[in-house]
C-alpha cells in the first residue's frame, strides 16, 4: 500500500506548529514555536497576543517543516488543521492558512478536534488497542474519552468547572509562581509533604465527571487564612497537599473506568500528562492490573501539529474531508 503523508497545522493557543507525519504513526518533521515568553509577563495567554503570533510565525514554521522532512507538496496527501476548540483568532489564522493551501495545492482539506489530536499523540508512539480509555488533562480540558475503534469519541465523563490545568495555573498564580505555573507546582511538590487535607471532589458514585473548581478554593482560602493568622506555610506543602488532591481523583476515576469498560489500554494525553506525581500515581495503580498504560513523552504531551496530522489521517482514511467553508469553532464538540 502507498504511504500516506499528512501535513498537520496547530495554532489554537500559544504555540505555532506544523508537522509532517507518515502512516499516522511516523513523524517526519514536527516543528513548534512557542509564544510562552510573550505571553508570560501577564501571567497567561492573551488572546490578542497569541493571534498575532500565529499570523507571523505560521509561514516560517510551515518553511521549516518542510525543510526538516525532505518532502515537498507533490508527496503530500492531505492537510489537517485544529477547527476547534481553542481560542477563536488564533485558530482562524491555522484554518485560513490550511484553506489557502488545500486550495493552492489541490489537496484534501481536514478539520481535526484538539483533543483528538491529543489523543493520537499517542500512537506516534505506539499502536493502539481497542477498546480503549483516555485521560486528556490539559489547560483547556479534563476528559474520559472511551474509543472503540478509530475515530470514533465518546466522552464517558469531563469536568464541570475548571480543567485541571487550569486550577495547577490559578493556585500557581497564588504561590507567585509564574506562568504557567503547572510544571512550578509539580516540582515543589516533589520537595513538599501532604500536610493539608484539601477536598477531593468525587461527585455522584456512578460519575466520571470532574470538578476542581472547589479545590482551588480550599488552596486559596487556606492560604487566606494563613496570611490572616500571620501563619506561614510551607510553598512546597501547598503545592504537594493541592496535587495529591488532584491526582488521586484524576488516577482512582480513570482506573474505575478502565475496568468498567474492560479496555485494552490507557492513554494519557494533554500538558497534565507531564505531571510527575500524576505519572507515578497512574504507573502505580496500574502496574496492579493487566491493563497497559501508555503516556507520550514530554514533547508530544504539550500542543504540537504532529498530534493533528495524526489524528488527520485517521478522518484521511475514512474518507472524512472538511468542505472549502471549514470555520474555525472554539466550542467544538467531540465526537
Ligand atoms: O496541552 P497543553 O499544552 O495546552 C492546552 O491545550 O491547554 O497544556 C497546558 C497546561 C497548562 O495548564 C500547564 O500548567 C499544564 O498543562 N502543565 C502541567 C505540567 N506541565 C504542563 N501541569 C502539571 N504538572 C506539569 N508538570
Ligand atoms: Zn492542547
Amino acid at each position: 500500500m502507498k504511504d500516506t503523508y499528512i501535513l498537520g497545522i496547530e495554532t489554537s493557543c500559544d504555540e505555532t506548529a506544523v508537522a509532517i507525519v507518515k502512516n499516522g504513526k511516523e513523524i517526519i518533521s514536527n516543528v513548534v514555536a512557542s509564544q510562552i515568553e510573550s505571553h508570560k509577563r501577564f501571567g497567561g495567554v492573551v488572546p490578542e497576543i497569541a493571534s498575532r503570533h500565529h499570523v507571523e510565525q505560521i509561514t516560517i514554521v510551515l518553511e521549516e517543516a518542510f525543510e526538516e522532512s525532505g518532502l515537498s507538496w507533490d508527496d503530500i496527501d492531505a492537510v489537517s488543521v485544529t477547527e476547534g476548540p481553542g481560542l477563536v483568532g488564533a485558530l482562524l489564522i491555522g484554518v485560513n492558512a490550511a484553506k489557502a493551501l488545500a486550495f493552492a495545492k489541490q489537496k484534501p482539506l481536514i478539520g481535526v478536534h484538539h483533543i483528538a489530536g491529543h489523543i493520537y499523540a499517542n500512537r506516534l508512539e505506539e499502536e493502539f488497542q481497542f477498546p480503549l480509555l483516555a485521560l486528556i488533562v490539559s489547560g483547556g480540558h479534563t476528559e474520559l474519552v472511551l474509543m472503540k475503534e478509530h475515530g470514533n469519541y465518546e466522552v464517558i465523563g469531563e469536568t464541570r468547572d475548571d480543567a485541571a490545568g487550569e486550577a495547577y495555573d490559578k493556585v500557581a498564580r497564588m504561590l507567585n509562581l509564574p506562568y504557567p505555573g503547572g510544571p512550578h507546582i509539580d516540582r515543589l511538590a516533589a520537595e513538599g509533604e501532604v500536610t493539608i487535607d484539601f477536598p477531593r471532589a468525587w461527585l455522584e458514585e456512578d460519575s466520571y465527571d470532574f470538578s476542581f473548581s472547589g479545590l482551588k478554593s480550599a488552596v486559596i482560602n487556606r492560604i487566606h487564612n494563613a496570611n490572616q493568622k500571620g501563619e506561614t506555610l510551607k510553598q512546597e506543602d501547598i503545592a504537594a497537599s493541592f496535587q495529591a488532591s488532584v491526582v488521586e481523583v484524576l488516577a482512582t476515576k480513570t482506573l474505575k473506568a478502565a475496568k468498567q469498560y474492560q479496555v485494552k489500554q490507557v492513554i494519557v494525553a494533554g500538558g497534565v500528562a507531564a505531571n510527575k506525581g500524576l505519572r507515578a500515581e497512574l504507573e502505580a495503580k496500574f502496574s496492579e492490573t493487566d491493563i497497559p498504560l501508555l503516556i507520550p513523552p514530554l514533547k508530544l504531551c504539550t500542543d504540537n501539529a504532529a498530534m493533528i496530522a495524526a489524528a488527520g489521517t485517521i478522518n484521511y482514511e475514512q474518507g472524512r474531508r472538511s468542505a472549502m467553508d471549514l470555520n474555525a469553532n472554539p466550542s467544538l464538540t467531540l465526537r
